[in-house]
């Protein structure tokens, strides 16, 4: 808390009311609502644009200088010695692992990691043609019913068991909806690959014991890091907006995918995909273009804006990195989707439309590229945001959960009808 109070006065009363102000370590102070209630008014803020909705100490973002923090961590550096379980484990504990404490980190999420056959029967049981982000959801909501009796969210060993059980699961529930839904024979996690690696043998391996290159894995396993986490995003503020009412984390964490699914979330790494097989050749990219900037249209550029971020996207600045490594590994550099997304990305950046509104390549540009790259479906674009995400989603629900905490209960602006009486 500072000795600063803002103070509010409203027109037609004597007395202002008096709000604390709390120091941020870094970025905005806050101002403390809460006794607004009292004096009754409520805030008003849709789209959440200028509310904190809780304390945190897991990641800083600075949109207007583009910096991403974990833990104090800048993304380019952990995404440059760090890897994805090493960066888990910070968002989770909040220092980096000493070596001890990794390997016991990395074994326990592989000791976690087989998923329950009630469960593997479950996404059996789905038609071929339902979305993998569906299916996800689905398996996610079902491990709260495998769990449910062995969790006491008060004890913090509780809440580690549940935490491998999440980062070890994720990519074994992706991996086996992609290969539901392609009508392929489940692939065994593999105890002696790497996270990431492990994920790719489970997804495109035919058996358990398949090569898998290291190049490839590299890639993956940055893409899982660079989606760790991002602060009070739309997903996290579900999943601890969920959790709030002290229900199942593994039930949070599926409302935490559904939300993660829409175009205007993680959706928009798939979305910028589809976008570019719809714009079809670098000729038509003026149209689109223009289609983008017209009011009247509702089309806009998948993966260019950002909420937060209105100078560039740090995640987005690494990604751009490893697709040119990765296209260059895979001798891709001249496919005609990613010519598309180049051309697009150049023109988009030239723009004064999109210079004007700040309008930059956010991560799932670059994700969407280096995925189709690696030969992943678009489907499955999302499901790894999601396999990715589920760290921060968690690690984001264990800090809420591990204090004392309310139940979320935002209030609104209410614009119906007042009371009247049922037509007699
Ligand atoms: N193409 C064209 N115009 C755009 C775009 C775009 N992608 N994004 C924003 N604008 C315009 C928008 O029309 C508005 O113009 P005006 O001020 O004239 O009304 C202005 O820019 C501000 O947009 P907004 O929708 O008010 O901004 P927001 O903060 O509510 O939305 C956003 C942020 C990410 C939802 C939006 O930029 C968007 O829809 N982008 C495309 C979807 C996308 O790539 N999403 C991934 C976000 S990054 C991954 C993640 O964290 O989930």
């Amino acid at each position: 808390m500072t000795d600063k109070k803002a103070r509010l006065t409203v027109d037609g009363q004597d007395t202002s009311v008096e709000l604390p102000i709390y120091e941020s370590a870094v970025g905005p102070n806050v101002i403390d609502v809460t006794s607004l209630t009292k004096n009754g008014f409520f805030t008003y803020d849709p789209g959440f644009m200028s509310t904190a909705s809780c304390e945190s100490q897991i990641t800083f973002i600075d949109g207007g200088k583009g910096v991403l923090l974990h833990r104090g961590y800048p993304i380019d550096q952990l995404a440059e010695h760090s890897d994805y379980l090493e960066t888990c484990y910070l968002l989770l504990k909040g220092e980096l692992p000493n070596q001890e404490q990794k390997q016991h980190f990395v074994q326990a999420v592989k000791d976690s990691s087989e998923v329950a056959s009630s469960v593997a029967n479950l996404i059996q049981s789905f038609p071929k043609e339902a979305h993998p982000m569906a299916v996800m959801c689905s398996a996610v909501a079902a491990l709260a019913a495998v769990y449910n009796d062995e969790i006491d969210i008060t004890k913090e060993a509780d809440r580690d068991q549940t935490a491998y059980r999440l980062i070890g699961q994720m990519p074994t529930l992706a991996a086996m909806t992609y290969k539901h839904l392609k009508g392929e024979d489940f692939v065994a996690s593999n105890p002696a690959l790497d996270y990431a690696a492990n994920y790719l043998n489970m997804t495109f391996g035919k058996s358990t014991d398949d090569k898998v290159s290291p190049v490839l894995a590299k890639a993956m396993d940055r893409i899982f890091l660079l989606h760790a986490d991002h602060e009070q995003n739309a997903s996290t503020s579900t999943v601890r907006l969920s959790g709030s009412s002290g229900t199942n984390p593994f039930a949070a964490i599926a409302a935490g995918i559904s939300t993660l699914w829409g175009p205007a979330h993680g959706g928009a790494n798939e979305a910028v995909l589809n976008m570019l097989e719809e714009i079809g050749s670098v000729d038509n990219i003026d149209t689109y273009v223009a289609k983008a900037k017209d009011k009247a249209d509702p089309f806009r550029l998948m993966g260019f804006g950002h909420r937060v971020y209105k100078n560039f996207d740090p995640r987005a600045k690494v990604m751009k990195q490893a697709a040119d490594e990765v296209l260059s590994e895979l001798g891709l550099e001249n496919d005609p989707l990613l010519a598309i997304a180049k051309k697009l990305e150049k023109i988009a950046l030239e723009d004064e439309y999109f210079i004007q509104k700040k309008l930059y390549p956010n991560v799932d540009f670059y994700s969407g590229i280096i995925m189709k790259a690696l030969g992943i479906p678009t489907e499955m674009f999302t499901v790894i945001f999601a396999t990715g995400r589920a760290v921060g989603w968690y690690a984001h629900w264990d800090e809420m959960v591990s204090k004392p905490y309310k139940i979320g209960r935002p209030r609104q602006l209410y614009t119906g009808y007042t009371q009247r009486d049922y037509p007699a």
